[in-house]
C-alpha cells in the first residue's frame, strides 16, 4: 500500500532538516574492492569458513572470505602468529591488510582459533592453506601439508556432521586424490557423504593479494563428488567472479599450468631484453607492441633480473618433475627455469660492464624483497647478487623500504652469509653515501623519485637499473650515469653491435 503523500514529506520549513547522510569515507580496502558492496547478508547455511595456516595465502584468503559475508575462523600452530592476529596486528607487509584485520575483527567476521579442534567445531568447510615449500629432487615437500591433515583428521574425527575440506595450497596435479584424500578417509573413516574433499587453487600475487583474492577473474573449483560442488560453489556465491569446475587434479593442473605460462612469459622477455640491448633498443617499448596484440597481451612481459617469488621457480620445478613421472617432458617449463637461470648470469655480466673492478669497490643494493609491494624475499635475486659482490670483493650496503629484517633472517638462516657481511641501511641516503654503483633491484616507487641529493652522495653516480625505474631524462636531470637491463644505446646503423660492447650503458 502507498503512504498518503502527507507523510512522507515530513521536512516542511517547521520541522527539522535533516541533515544529508553522510558518505562514508572512501578508504584503501573500497578501493581494492572497486567500489561494490559486498555485504549483503550472511547465509544462514554456511556456519564459518575455517582456513588452517595463515601465511601469505592464507591470511588474504580469509580477509577475502570475512569481506565477502563468509565469516572465517582462522588457526594457525604458530602460537606467536595466533597472538598477533588476535592482537589485531598484521605479520606481514601487503596493501590494506591491517586495515581489513583491524575492521574484519571488530565486526567479527575473522577470528582466530585457539586450537584446530575449535577451528573445526566452529567451521565446516575448511580451507587448508598450509605451506609446500621446495623439497629433494625438485619436487615439493608434502610434509607440513600431511602431518596438518592427519592432525586435521583426528579433529575431524571427534566431531560430528558434515566437514568439506578443500586444498588451496599449491600441490603437485595427482597429490590430493592419491595422498590427501586417502589420508582423510583413513584417519575419519568419513564417505563423501559426511566427508567432501575439494581443491581450489589461489591466483594471488603478493603486491596485490588482497585485490587479488576479493575480485578474483576466476575461481577454479576441483570437485570430484555432488555434495562438495554444491558447498563450495555456494561458499564462493558471493564473489563476482566464473566458476570453472574441474576435477582435482585437473584444478591442481591449472594452477601449475597457470604459473608455467606466466614464468615462461617472464623469461621469455628477458631473452627480448637481451636482444634490445644489442640492437639499441629499450625492451619496454617492443614489449608494449608486442603485447598490444591481444593475442599475448602486455601482461607479465616486464624484464628484469629474472622471477624470484616463493612460487615460480619451484612450482615450475615441480611440474617439470611430476611430467617426467607421467612420461611427457614439459618443455615450456624447462625453457622458463633455464633462461631464469641464465638471467642471473646476465646480471653479473651488466655489474661488470657497469664497473668492471669490483674489488674495494662499494655497491648498494636498493630494493631486496623479490619485487617491489612486499616484504617476502623468498628467492629474492637480491640474495644471489649480494652474494655474488661479496666474492668478487665488494662492500655491499643494502636499503629496502620494509624488507631488510627479512631480508637479514633470510641471509643467515638460508646460508648466503653472516650478518656482518654485509651493511643494513635504514634510508637510500645512508645505502648510497661514498658508494661506487648502485643497483636497483626491486623498483620501489621511493627510488622513481631520485632526487640529486643521492647521485651527489655517490662517489661515483652510476645506477645499473634492473627494473627501468628512472628513466634516462630523469637520469640525466639529477647527474646519474645509467646501466638499464633491456636497454642498448641506439645505434646509428643497423648492424647488431658486437658481444663485448652490448649491454645499455647510458651516459
Ligand atoms: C605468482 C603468481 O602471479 C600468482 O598468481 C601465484 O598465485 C603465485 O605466484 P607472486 O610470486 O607473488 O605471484 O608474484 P608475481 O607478480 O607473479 O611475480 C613473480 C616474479 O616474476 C617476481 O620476481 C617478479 O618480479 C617477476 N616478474 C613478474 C617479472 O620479472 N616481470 C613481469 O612482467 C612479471
Amino acid at each position: 500500500m502507498t503512504a498518503p503523500l502527507r507523510t512522507i514529506t515530513p521536512w516542511t520549513s517547521r520541522g527539522p532538516v535533516p541533515s544529508r547522510p553522510r558518505r562514508p569515507r572512501s578508504t584503501r580496502i573500497d578501493s581494492i574492492e572497486g567500489g561494490s558492496d559486498p555485504r549483503p547478508m550472511p547465509s544462514p547455511s554456511v556456519r564459518r569458513v575455517g582456513i588452517v595456516g595463515a601465511g601469505y595465502m592464507g591470511l588474504a584468503t580469509a580477509l577475502a572470505f570475512a569481506r565477502r559475508r563468509r565469516p572465517v575462523v582462522v588457526y594457525d600452530s604458530n602460537a606467536r602468529l595466533r597472538r598477533t592476529l588476535s592482537s589485531g596486528r598484521s605479520p606481514i607487509h601487503e596493501v590494506g591488510v591491517r586495515e581489513l584485520l583491524r575492521r574484519e575483527t571488530s565486526s567479527g567476521a575473522f577470528r582466530v582459533a585457539g586450537t584446530l579442534g575449535e577451528l573445526v567445531e566452529s567451521a565446516d568447510v575448511i580451507v587448508l592453506c598450509l605451506p609446500t615449500p621446495r623439497g629433494a629432487g625438485g619436487r615439493i615437500d608434502l610434509g607440513p601439508m600431511l602431518r596438518g591433515v592427519r592432525e586435521l583428521a583426528r579433529e575431524i574425527a571427534a566431531t560430528h556432521g558434515y566437514r568439506l575440506v578443500v586444498v588451496k595450497s599449491t600441490v603437485v596435479p595427482g597429490t590430493t586424490v592419491e595422498r590427501i584424500e586417502p589420508a582423510l578417509r583413513a584417519a575419519t573413516r568419513r564417505s563423501p557423504r559426511e566427508l567432501g574433499v575439494a581443491v581450489n587453487p589461489e591466483f594471488l600475487a603478493e603486491g596485490s593479494m588482497l585485490a587479488d583474492a576479493l575480485r578474483p577473474e576466476r575461481i577454479v573449483l576441483g570437485v570430484s563428488d555432488p555434495k562438495a560442488a554444491r558447498t563450495l560453489r555456494h561458499v564462493y556465491a558471493t564473489f563476482p567472479a566464473p566458476v570453472h569446475e574441474l576435477s582435482p587434479s585437473g584444478a591442481e593442473l591449472v594452477k601449475y599450468a597457470s604459473n608455467a605460462f606466466l614464468a615462461a612469459k617472464v623469461s621469455f622477455a628477458n631473452e627480448v631484453a637481451r636482444l634490445s640491448e644489442r640492437l639499441g633498443e629499450n625492451v619496454d617499448r617492443v614489449a608494449r607492441a608486442v603485447g598490444a596484440d591481444s593475442r599475448i597481451g602486455r601482461k607479465f612481459l616486464r624484464a628484469g633480473p629474472g622471477f624470484g617469488g616463493s612460487c615460480f621457480d619451484k612450482d615450475v620445478r615441480a611440474l617439470v618433475g611430476r611430467s617426467r613421472e607421467l612420461g611427457e617432458r614439459f618443455r615450456t617449463g624447462e625453457f622458463a627455469l633455464s633462461v631464469n637461470e641464465d638471467q642471473l648470469r646476465h646480471v653479473a655480466r651488466l655489474v661488470r660492464r657497469a664497473l668492471p673492478t669490483l674489488e674495494g669497490k662499494t655497491v648498494a643494493l636498493l630494493g631486496v624483497s623479490f619485487k617491489a609491494g612486499t616484504d617476502d624475499v623468498r628467492e629474492s635475486r637480491a640474495l644471489p647478487i649480494a652474494r655474488d659482490l661479496l666474492r668478487a670483493g665488494a662492500r655491499v650496503r643494502l636499503h629496502d623500504p620494509v624488507a631488510l629484517a627479512r631480508f637479514a633472517e633470510e641471509w643467515t638462516g638460508g646460508g648466503w652469509g653472516s650478518k656482518d657481511e654485509v651493511e643494513f641501511c635504514a634510508t637510500p641516503a645512508g645505502a648510497l653515501r661514498g658508494a661506487d654503483l648502485a643497483i636497483l633491484h626491486a623498483d620501489w616507487p621511493a627510488y622513481r623519485a631520485w632526487p640529486a641529493a643521492w647521485s651527489r652522495a655517490m662517489r661515483q653516480p652510476l645506477l645499473l637499473d634492473l627494473r627501468r625505474a628512472i628513466p634516462p631524462a630523469r637520469a640525466s636531470k639529477v647527474g646519474l650515469r645509467l646501466v638499464a637491463l633491456g636497454v642498448g644505446v641506439p645505434t646509428s646503423g643497423r648492424r647488431p653491435r658486437s658481444r663485448s660492447s652490448a649491454g645499455g650503458r647510458r651516459a
